[in-house]
Protein backbone atom coordinates (compact mmCIF):
# COMPACT_ATOMS: atom_id res chain seq x y z
CA UNK A 1 0.00 0.00 0.00
CA UNK A 2 1.26 3.43 -0.90
CA UNK A 3 1.12 6.48 0.80
CA UNK A 4 2.38 9.77 -0.27
CA UNK A 5 3.87 12.50 1.35
CA UNK A 6 3.23 16.28 0.76
CA UNK A 7 5.46 19.19 2.20
CA UNK A 8 8.25 16.14 3.15
CA UNK A 9 11.09 17.57 5.49
CA UNK A 10 14.22 15.58 6.13
CA UNK A 11 12.91 15.00 9.64
CA UNK A 12 9.99 13.90 8.43
CA UNK A 13 11.07 11.23 6.13
CA UNK A 14 13.48 10.64 9.81
CA UNK A 15 10.69 9.96 11.66
CA UNK A 16 8.52 8.31 9.31
CA UNK A 17 10.64 5.64 8.13
CA UNK A 18 11.71 4.91 11.32
CA UNK A 19 8.53 4.13 12.23
CA UNK A 20 7.59 2.20 8.93
CA UNK A 21 9.58 -0.39 9.93
CA UNK A 22 6.59 -1.91 12.38
CA UNK A 23 3.76 -1.13 9.02
CA UNK A 24 5.82 -1.69 5.89
CA UNK A 25 4.03 0.80 3.61
CA UNK A 26 5.59 2.35 0.42
CA UNK A 27 6.66 5.66 1.03
CA UNK A 28 6.90 8.29 -1.64
CA UNK A 29 7.38 11.80 -0.41
CA UNK A 30 7.42 15.25 -2.36
CA UNK A 31 8.59 18.62 -1.35
CA UNK A 32 6.24 20.69 -2.57
CA UNK A 33 2.67 21.02 -0.79
CA UNK A 34 -0.09 19.46 -2.05
CA UNK A 35 -2.63 21.71 -4.02
CA UNK A 36 -3.85 22.15 -7.64
CA UNK A 37 -1.13 22.58 -8.85
CA UNK A 38 0.42 19.20 -8.18
CA UNK A 39 -2.36 17.05 -6.92
CA UNK A 40 -2.65 15.53 -11.09
CA UNK A 41 0.74 13.99 -10.31
CA UNK A 42 -0.94 11.79 -7.63
CA UNK A 43 -0.61 8.05 -9.59
CA UNK A 44 -1.63 4.63 -8.04
CA UNK A 45 -1.25 5.69 -4.53
CA UNK A 46 -3.59 4.95 -1.57
CA UNK A 47 -3.17 7.69 1.00
CA UNK A 48 -2.00 11.00 0.82
CA UNK A 49 -0.28 12.07 4.12
CA UNK A 50 -0.39 15.98 4.56
CA UNK A 51 0.68 18.62 7.00
CA UNK A 52 -0.73 22.30 8.13
CA UNK A 53 0.01 24.15 4.92
CA UNK A 54 -0.95 21.45 2.23
CA UNK A 55 -4.42 22.78 0.69
CA UNK A 56 -7.07 20.20 0.56
CA UNK A 57 -10.13 22.38 -1.30
CA UNK A 58 -12.89 20.36 -2.80
CA UNK A 59 -11.23 20.95 -6.31
CA UNK A 60 -8.01 19.03 -5.04
CA UNK A 61 -10.39 16.30 -3.13
CA UNK A 62 -12.46 16.00 -6.32
CA UNK A 63 -8.87 14.96 -8.21
CA UNK A 64 -7.69 13.01 -5.12
CA UNK A 65 -11.10 10.75 -5.01
CA UNK A 66 -10.34 10.23 -9.46
CA UNK A 67 -7.65 8.76 -8.64
CA UNK A 68 -8.97 6.18 -6.42
CA UNK A 69 -7.29 8.08 -2.82
CA UNK A 70 -8.67 6.43 -0.55
CA UNK A 71 -7.94 8.17 2.97
CA UNK A 72 -6.32 11.90 3.62
CA UNK A 73 -3.98 11.32 6.58
CA UNK A 74 -3.25 14.33 8.27
CA UNK A 75 0.18 14.31 10.43
CA UNK A 76 -1.15 16.93 12.87
CA UNK A 77 -3.79 18.08 14.75
CA UNK A 78 -5.50 21.64 13.40
CA UNK A 79 -7.47 20.32 10.23
CA UNK A 80 -8.96 23.69 9.05
CA UNK A 81 -7.28 23.17 5.33
CA UNK A 82 -9.17 20.07 4.65
CA UNK A 83 -12.50 20.80 3.22
CA UNK A 84 -14.57 17.36 5.31
CA UNK A 85 -17.64 18.21 3.74
CA UNK A 86 -16.27 17.66 0.14
CA UNK A 87 -14.05 14.29 1.33
CA UNK A 88 -17.41 12.62 3.36
CA UNK A 89 -19.10 13.57 -0.34
CA UNK A 90 -16.13 12.13 -2.32
CA UNK A 91 -15.84 9.23 0.26
CA UNK A 92 -12.59 9.83 1.35
CA UNK A 93 -11.54 8.92 5.02
CA UNK A 94 -9.69 11.94 6.86
CA UNK A 95 -7.36 11.35 10.11
CA UNK A 96 -5.54 13.19 12.01
CA UNK A 97 -3.00 13.26 15.13
CA UNK A 98 -5.19 14.81 18.03
CA UNK A 99 -2.73 14.80 20.57
CA UNK A 100 0.59 14.23 20.01
CA UNK A 101 2.25 16.00 22.35
CA UNK A 102 0.07 19.14 23.94
CA UNK A 103 3.27 19.55 26.46
CA UNK A 104 5.18 20.11 22.83
CA UNK A 105 3.35 23.13 22.01
CA UNK A 106 2.44 24.46 25.42
CA UNK A 107 6.04 24.78 26.55
CA UNK A 108 6.83 26.46 23.16
CA UNK A 109 4.50 28.90 23.89
CA UNK A 110 5.66 29.89 27.15
CA UNK A 111 9.37 30.03 25.24
CA UNK A 112 7.93 32.59 23.43
CA UNK A 113 6.19 34.32 26.13
CA UNK A 114 9.25 34.27 28.62
CA UNK A 115 11.65 35.52 25.59
CA UNK A 116 9.61 38.14 25.17
CA UNK A 117 9.04 39.54 28.27
CA UNK A 118 12.40 38.87 29.21
CA UNK A 119 14.63 39.99 26.16
CA UNK A 120 16.81 36.99 25.95
CA UNK A 121 17.35 36.60 22.48
CA UNK A 122 18.23 40.01 22.51
CA UNK A 123 20.66 39.32 25.99
CA UNK A 124 22.54 36.23 23.70
CA UNK A 125 23.45 38.68 20.77
CA UNK A 126 24.62 41.34 22.66
CA UNK A 127 26.97 38.83 24.76
CA UNK A 128 28.53 37.33 21.88
CA UNK A 129 29.26 40.94 20.89
CA UNK A 130 30.67 41.45 24.72
CA UNK A 131 27.98 43.63 25.37
CA UNK A 132 27.24 43.13 29.15
CA UNK A 133 25.17 46.21 29.30
CA UNK A 134 21.32 45.69 30.44
CA UNK A 135 19.82 48.84 29.18
CA UNK A 136 16.83 48.22 27.26
CA UNK A 137 16.46 44.40 28.58
CA UNK A 138 14.40 45.33 31.54
CA UNK A 139 11.40 42.82 31.55
CA UNK A 140 8.10 41.53 33.30
CA UNK A 141 7.52 39.01 35.79
CA UNK A 142 4.42 36.42 35.10
CA UNK A 143 4.27 35.93 38.84
CA UNK A 144 0.65 37.23 39.46
CA UNK A 145 -0.01 38.71 36.23
CA UNK A 146 -3.14 37.50 34.47
CA UNK A 147 -3.20 35.10 31.75
CA UNK A 148 -6.23 35.10 29.36
CA UNK A 149 -6.23 31.90 27.42
CA UNK A 150 -8.43 31.66 24.77
CA UNK A 151 -9.25 27.84 24.18
CA UNK A 152 -8.83 25.47 26.80
CA UNK A 153 -8.36 21.73 24.70
CA UNK A 154 -4.97 19.77 25.06
CA UNK A 155 -2.87 22.83 24.39
CA UNK A 156 -4.22 25.62 26.21
CA UNK A 157 -5.08 22.82 29.45
CA UNK A 158 -0.86 21.91 29.63
CA UNK A 159 -0.45 25.93 29.06
CA UNK A 160 -2.67 27.20 31.85
CA UNK A 161 -1.55 24.87 34.28
CA UNK A 162 2.22 26.18 33.64
CA UNK A 163 0.74 29.49 34.13
CA UNK A 164 -0.88 28.17 37.41
CA UNK A 165 2.43 27.35 38.19
CA UNK A 166 4.28 30.76 37.83
CA UNK A 167 1.81 31.90 40.58
CA UNK A 168 -0.12 34.09 37.78
CA UNK A 169 -3.90 34.64 37.36
CA UNK A 170 -5.78 32.17 34.82
CA UNK A 171 -8.96 33.41 33.20
CA UNK A 172 -10.24 31.69 29.96
CA UNK A 173 -13.02 31.45 27.67
CA UNK A 174 -13.71 27.98 26.13
CA UNK A 175 -17.29 27.24 24.17
CA UNK A 176 -16.80 24.05 26.31
CA UNK A 177 -14.84 25.22 29.89
CA UNK A 178 -13.32 21.94 31.35
CA UNK A 179 -14.48 21.27 35.18
CA UNK A 180 -11.24 19.70 36.00
CA UNK A 181 -9.39 22.59 34.81
CA UNK A 182 -11.59 24.96 36.68
CA UNK A 183 -10.74 22.77 39.94
CA UNK A 184 -7.14 23.66 39.55
CA UNK A 185 -7.84 27.41 39.80
CA UNK A 186 -8.84 28.41 36.37
CA UNK A 187 -11.67 31.28 36.12
CA UNK A 188 -14.25 30.74 33.30
CA UNK A 189 -15.06 34.13 31.71
CA UNK A 190 -16.87 35.39 28.73
CA UNK A 191 -14.87 35.84 25.46
CA UNK A 192 -15.19 39.63 25.86
CA UNK A 193 -14.00 39.65 29.63
CA UNK A 194 -11.42 37.49 29.04
CA UNK A 195 -9.61 39.77 26.51
CA UNK A 196 -10.42 42.64 28.69
CA UNK A 197 -8.76 41.63 31.73
CA UNK A 198 -5.52 39.41 30.14
CA UNK A 199 -2.32 41.21 30.79
CA UNK A 200 -0.99 38.28 28.74
CA UNK A 201 -3.57 36.55 26.25
CA UNK A 202 -2.57 33.31 25.01
CA UNK A 203 -4.92 31.69 22.02
CA UNK A 204 -4.85 28.01 21.89
CA UNK A 205 -8.68 27.77 19.92
CA UNK A 206 -8.89 25.76 16.52
CA UNK A 207 -9.27 28.03 13.29
CA UNK A 208 -12.99 27.65 12.26
CA UNK A 209 -15.08 30.20 10.16
CA UNK A 210 -16.86 31.41 13.16
CA UNK A 211 -13.75 32.38 14.76
CA UNK A 212 -11.25 34.11 11.65
CA UNK A 213 -9.48 36.72 12.89
CA UNK A 214 -11.07 36.80 16.12
CA UNK A 215 -8.27 39.38 17.03
CA UNK A 216 -9.07 41.91 15.01
CA UNK A 217 -9.85 45.98 15.49
CA UNK A 218 -12.55 45.76 17.35
CA UNK A 219 -11.40 43.02 19.94
CA UNK A 220 -8.03 44.96 20.22
CA UNK A 221 -9.48 48.08 21.12
CA UNK A 222 -11.36 46.32 24.49
CA UNK A 223 -7.84 45.06 25.34
CA UNK A 224 -5.58 46.32 28.23
CA UNK A 225 -3.17 48.66 26.72
CA UNK A 226 0.13 47.18 26.81
CA UNK A 227 -1.00 44.01 26.14
CA UNK A 228 1.08 40.97 24.87
CA UNK A 229 -0.24 38.46 22.52
CA UNK A 230 0.57 35.36 21.88
CA UNK A 231 -0.34 32.74 19.34
CA UNK A 232 0.94 29.76 18.98
CA UNK A 233 -2.45 28.07 17.25
CA UNK A 234 -3.22 29.16 13.60
CA UNK A 235 -2.48 32.32 12.23
CA UNK A 236 -5.91 33.14 10.57
CA UNK A 237 -7.21 33.91 14.07
CA UNK A 238 -5.20 37.68 13.83
CA UNK A 239 -5.92 40.19 11.41
CA UNK A 240 -2.54 40.88 10.45
CA UNK A 241 -3.14 44.71 9.46
CA UNK A 242 -4.66 45.26 12.77
CA UNK A 243 -2.50 43.84 14.71
CA UNK A 244 0.21 46.00 12.86
CA UNK A 245 -1.65 49.29 13.56
CA UNK A 246 -1.99 48.31 17.34
CA UNK A 247 1.64 47.55 17.53
CA UNK A 248 2.30 51.42 15.91
CA UNK A 249 -0.19 52.76 18.51
CA UNK A 250 1.36 50.77 21.26
CA UNK A 251 -1.71 49.27 22.38
CA UNK A 252 -0.18 45.66 22.38
CA UNK A 253 3.23 45.56 24.06
CA UNK A 254 4.92 42.68 22.60
CA UNK A 255 3.50 40.05 20.51
CA UNK A 256 4.96 36.65 20.01
CA UNK A 257 3.74 34.70 17.27
CA UNK A 258 4.66 30.65 16.05
CA UNK A 259 2.08 30.79 12.83
CA UNK A 260 1.02 33.75 10.11
CA UNK A 261 -2.37 33.67 8.42
CA UNK A 262 0.01 33.80 4.84
CA UNK A 263 2.98 31.53 6.25
CA UNK A 264 2.06 29.07 3.63
CA UNK A 265 4.50 30.98 1.25
CA UNK A 266 7.18 31.29 3.89
CA UNK A 267 7.26 28.86 6.30
CA UNK A 268 9.52 25.52 6.76
CA UNK A 269 11.96 26.95 3.93
CA UNK A 270 15.04 28.69 3.72
CA UNK A 271 14.28 32.26 2.19
CA UNK A 272 17.54 33.78 3.84
CA UNK A 273 18.61 34.77 -0.41
CA UNK A 274 14.87 35.70 -1.27
CA UNK A 275 13.56 38.68 -1.95
CA UNK A 276 9.87 38.19 0.47
CA UNK A 277 7.16 40.51 -0.99
CA UNK A 278 5.09 40.14 2.03
CA UNK A 279 4.94 43.51 3.37
CA UNK A 280 2.92 42.61 6.23
CA UNK A 281 5.74 40.40 7.98
CA UNK A 282 8.38 42.17 7.06
CA UNK A 283 6.55 45.23 8.77
CA UNK A 284 5.67 43.03 11.72
CA UNK A 285 9.68 41.21 11.66
CA UNK A 286 10.68 45.59 11.75
CA UNK A 287 9.02 45.88 15.58
CA UNK A 288 11.64 45.13 18.42
CA UNK A 289 8.12 44.28 20.54
CA UNK A 290 7.54 41.01 18.07
CA UNK A 291 8.89 37.91 17.69
CA UNK A 292 8.40 35.34 15.13
CA UNK A 293 9.15 31.87 14.72
CA UNK A 294 8.32 29.32 12.04
CA UNK A 295 5.63 27.23 13.11
CA UNK A 296 7.76 25.11 15.58
CA UNK A 297 5.70 24.76 18.46
CA UNK A 298 5.23 21.10 17.87
CA UNK A 299 8.85 20.17 16.78
CA UNK A 300 10.27 17.84 19.39
CA UNK A 301 12.05 14.41 19.28
CA UNK A 302 8.64 12.86 21.47
CA UNK A 303 6.31 14.74 19.54
CA UNK A 304 7.81 13.79 15.67
CA UNK A 305 7.51 9.93 17.21
CA UNK A 306 3.83 9.95 17.93
CA UNK A 307 2.82 12.08 14.91
CA UNK A 308 4.98 8.95 13.05
CA UNK A 309 3.47 6.77 14.59
CA UNK A 310 -0.01 7.42 15.38
CA UNK A 311 -0.30 8.84 11.39
CA UNK A 312 0.74 5.40 10.23
CA UNK A 313 -1.59 3.36 12.64
CA UNK A 314 -4.78 5.61 11.83
CA UNK A 315 -4.16 4.07 8.15
CA UNK A 316 -3.54 1.10 8.92
CA UNK A 317 -6.75 1.32 10.46
CA UNK A 318 -8.50 2.67 8.14
CA UNK A 319 -7.07 0.31 5.58
CA UNK A 320 -9.19 -2.39 7.12
CA UNK A 321 -12.36 -0.80 7.68
CA UNK A 322 -11.54 -0.56 11.46
CA UNK A 323 -11.52 2.83 14.09
CA UNK A 324 -8.25 3.81 16.04
CA UNK A 325 -8.74 3.58 20.11
CA UNK A 326 -8.93 7.86 19.79
CA UNK A 327 -12.05 8.51 18.05
CA UNK A 328 -10.86 12.38 17.52
CA UNK A 329 -8.39 11.36 15.56
CA UNK A 330 -11.43 10.62 12.82
CA UNK A 331 -12.27 13.37 11.24
CA UNK A 332 -14.56 12.00 8.13
P1 LIG B 1 -8.24 20.71 21.20
O1 LIG B 1 -9.24 20.25 20.19
O2 LIG B 1 -7.81 19.77 22.26
O3 LIG B 1 -8.77 22.02 21.92
C1 LIG B 1 -9.34 23.10 21.26
C2 LIG B 1 -10.25 23.81 22.28
O4 LIG B 1 -10.71 25.03 21.69
C3 LIG B 1 -11.47 23.00 22.67
O5 LIG B 1 -11.60 22.97 24.07
C4 LIG B 1 -12.65 23.76 22.02
O6 LIG B 1 -13.85 23.68 22.77
C5 LIG B 1 -12.09 25.17 22.02
N1 LIG B 1 -12.71 26.05 21.04
C6 LIG B 1 -13.19 25.77 19.81
N2 LIG B 1 -13.62 26.88 19.21
C7 LIG B 1 -13.40 27.89 20.08
C8 LIG B 1 -13.63 29.30 20.05
N3 LIG B 1 -14.18 29.89 18.99
N4 LIG B 1 -13.27 30.04 21.13
C9 LIG B 1 -12.72 29.45 22.21
N5 LIG B 1 -12.48 28.13 22.30
C10 LIG B 1 -12.82 27.37 21.25
O7 LIG B 1 -6.98 21.22 20.36
P2 LIG B 1 -5.48 21.38 20.85
O8 LIG B 1 -4.75 20.09 20.67
O9 LIG B 1 -5.46 22.03 22.19
O10 LIG B 1 -4.91 22.37 19.73
C11 LIG B 1 -5.38 23.70 19.62
C12 LIG B 1 -4.87 24.29 18.32
O11 LIG B 1 -3.45 24.46 18.39
C13 LIG B 1 -5.06 23.40 17.08
O12 LIG B 1 -6.36 23.56 16.53
C14 LIG B 1 -4.02 23.92 16.15
O13 LIG B 1 -4.58 24.96 15.37
C15 LIG B 1 -2.95 24.50 17.08
N6 LIG B 1 -1.69 23.74 17.04
C16 LIG B 1 -0.53 24.42 16.74
C17 LIG B 1 0.68 23.76 16.70
C18 LIG B 1 1.97 24.45 16.40
O14 LIG B 1 2.97 23.78 16.12
N7 LIG B 1 2.05 25.76 16.44
C19 LIG B 1 0.74 22.31 16.93
C20 LIG B 1 -0.52 21.71 17.31
C21 LIG B 1 -1.69 22.42 17.33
Amino acid sequence: MKVSFFSAKPYDRQFFDQSNAGFGFDFEYFETHLGPHIVNAVENTDVVCVFVNDKCTREVIHILAARNVRIIALRCAGFNNVDLKAAKEYGIRVCRVPAYSPEAVAEYTVALLLTLIRNTHKAYNRVREQNFSLNGLLGLNIHRKTIGVIGTGKIGKAFSRIMLGFGATVIAYDTVPDPALREAGVAYDSLENVLGCGDIISLHCPLTKDNYHLIHKGTLSKMKTGVILINTSRGGLICTSDIIEALKSHKVRGLAIDVYEQEENLFFRDLSDKIIDDDEIQRLMSFPNVLITGHQAFFTSEAMSQIAQVTLENIQKLMKSDEPADGSAILV
